[in-house]
């Protein structure tokens, strides 16, 4: 087991570094630029039962710290997911991968997580409830508890793997939405996906993006999510996967000391492909520096305070 080894949901990861679905496409892409094996494991591009176009373009837009994007689940959808990149990712990738999957009805959500969970590749289901940047799916089931209990126990009924619940930031009260999903039988948490947000071309005088709004992340986000990832993982007894705007190992370590126990990258692999390669590389340095021996001990130490804390009621 190696200083940087943690458990995610049951399955031990190398590291704690997780490229994060929608900024890694399906893995084999950045093999190009490095040996992805390197990483404890990747969530790969959110997919749906049908193949998915997009919004229309523009769908970008850079801000003072971070992006703005609106790519509308662009995806291949799950049937060739299965049967082209699963097989191409096998050629390269020798470890369970996440399986991201999105969805537009409670059915939808189940079909896709059967079907991908009977894939041997498949080590986790991630459960996208909080996309911002489509109609009447994505998000809506985020925003509310019932909406996300029935989601979670969906995904639940067909599958033994972990199931990950990805929260939305876009809402009041983020600890409601992930003990219900906790409640549902989810495994573990996954936050937060991008906050909701837009820009005007001042010569046009219209919006940058032709879907109107997009989704925020980037180091922009890193403090919200940060107090986001603290709520909750005071609140549930089930792992929480930080991400929002983390770019190098001391962000890493700084979620890990809110609560999670491991972390996802996302922007940052569009602005450097070796983000995550990068931020592996730096950890011990790091760790050494803060006294920092293992991530487990890290983990469990900061576990074992917020349990005492809940048993004294801070
Ligand atoms: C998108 O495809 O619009 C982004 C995915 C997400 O924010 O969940």
């Amino acid at each position: 087991m190696g200083r940087l080894s943690v458990d995610l949901c049951g399955i031990e990861i190398d590291n704690p570094v997780i490229p994060a679905s929608g900024t890694f496409g399906f893995g084999y892409e950045f093999s190009e630029w490095y040996d992805i094996n390197r990483l404890g494991t990747f969530s790969f591009k959110g997919t749906t039962q049908h193949p998915r176009y997009g919004n229309p373009t523009p769908r970008i837009a850079e801000c003072t710290s971070g992006m703005l994007n609106s790519v509308g689940l662009q995806n291949p959808g799950v049937d060739m997911v299965i049967s082209e990149e699963l097989p191409r990712l096998k050629s390269c990738f020798h470890k369970p991968v996440i399986a991201n999957i999105s969805g537009f009805s409670l059915e939808e959500y189940e079909f896709v997580a059967r079907l991908l969970s009977e894939e041997a590749q498949v080590g986790w289901l991630e459960i996208n409830i909080s996309c911002p940047n489509v109609h009447g799916g994505g998000m809506s089931f985020g925003t509310d508890p019932k909406a996300a209990a029935s989601v979670t126990e969906a995904v639940r009924k067909v599958t033994d793997k972990p199931v990950i619940m990805k929260l939305s930031p876009n809402v009041t009260d983020i600890v409601s939405i992930a003990k219900a999903c906790e409640d549902a039988g989810a495994d573990g948490i996954s936050l937060i996906n991008t906050l909701q947000g837009m820009r005007i071309d001042l010569k046009s005088r219209k919006p940058v993006l032709a879907n109107t709004t997009g989704g925020l992340s980037g180091p922009a986000i890193f403090p919200v999510a940060l107090r986001m990832v603290w709520q909750v993982s005071h609140a549930v007894r089930i792992p929480v996967i930080g991400m929002g705007g983390i770019t190098s190992a001391e962000d890493v370590l700084e979620m890990m000391m809110a609560g999670a126990s491991a972390v996802q990258v996302g922007a940052a692999n569009l602005v450097n492909p070796y983000a995550c390669l990068e931020i592996i590389e730096q950890l011990p340095s790091v760790m050494d520096r803060l006294h920092i021996h293992t991530l487990r001990e890290l983990i469990e130490e900061l576990a074992c305070l917020r349990s005492k804390q809940a048993v004294n009621g801070h």
